[in-house]
């Protein structure tokens, strides 16, 4: 029999800046989450630069996290993973529109992000939130065979 679902109140879901203590959960919810994940040291220097770092903390658990970096007026979304339980219920959509929002207040003007075009629903969920497919990076993400392209998706952050 298929486990049940968390009772999830989406009042108590808070996005909060990630915490170093963070790391060692954010890392397991990478590792289920992909088939290449980053490494711990990725994550930590994310926070030591200075990237804006946050978690999706449900009643303490951490149920998914966002990672982005400015600069020159783009924000770059790095990352955006949501854990298998807590996934399809706006989790996704709702960090992401936290990381646009940060973006746009910090006056940054396009969001760029790398996106495998083998990943339909992060696909869906970009294009959604207005993303569009400017470009292709040729071999940018590790594959099980040789190498896979990224699309590069763009979105203009009006003031
Ligand atoms: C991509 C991901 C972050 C989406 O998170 P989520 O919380 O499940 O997404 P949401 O519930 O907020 O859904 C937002 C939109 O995404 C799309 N989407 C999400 N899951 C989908 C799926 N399984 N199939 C198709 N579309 C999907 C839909 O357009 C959805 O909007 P809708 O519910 O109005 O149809 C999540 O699937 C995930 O963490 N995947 C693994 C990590 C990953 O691939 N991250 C992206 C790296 S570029």
């Amino acid at each position: 029999m298929a486990a049940a679902s968390p009772d999830i109140r989406p009042a108590i879901a808070n996005i909060r800046p990630m915490l170093e203590l963070d790391v060692p959960y954010v890392l397991a919810v990478e590792s289920a989450a992909y088939q290449f994940p980053w490494s711990e040291g990725i994550f930590r220097d994310c926070l030591r630069v200075g990237y804006t770092c946050r978690v999706l903390d449900i009643g303490g658990d951490i149920a998914g996290y966002g990672i982005m970096s400015m600069g020159a007026g783009e924000a770059h979304i790095l990352n955006v993973c949501v854990r298998s339980e807590y996934q399809c219920r706006g989790f996704g959509r709702k960090i992401l529109s936290f990381l646009l929002e940060r973006a746009r207040a910090a006056g940054m003007q396009e969001a760029f992000l790398e996106v495998r075009p083998s990943n339909s629903a992060a696909i869906r969920l970009y294009q959604s939130a207005g993303f569009e497919p400017v470009g292709v990076r040729r071999g940018y993400y590790q594959a099980a065979v040789g190498r896979e392209d990224a699309s590069v998706l763009r979105r203009v952050l009006l003031a």
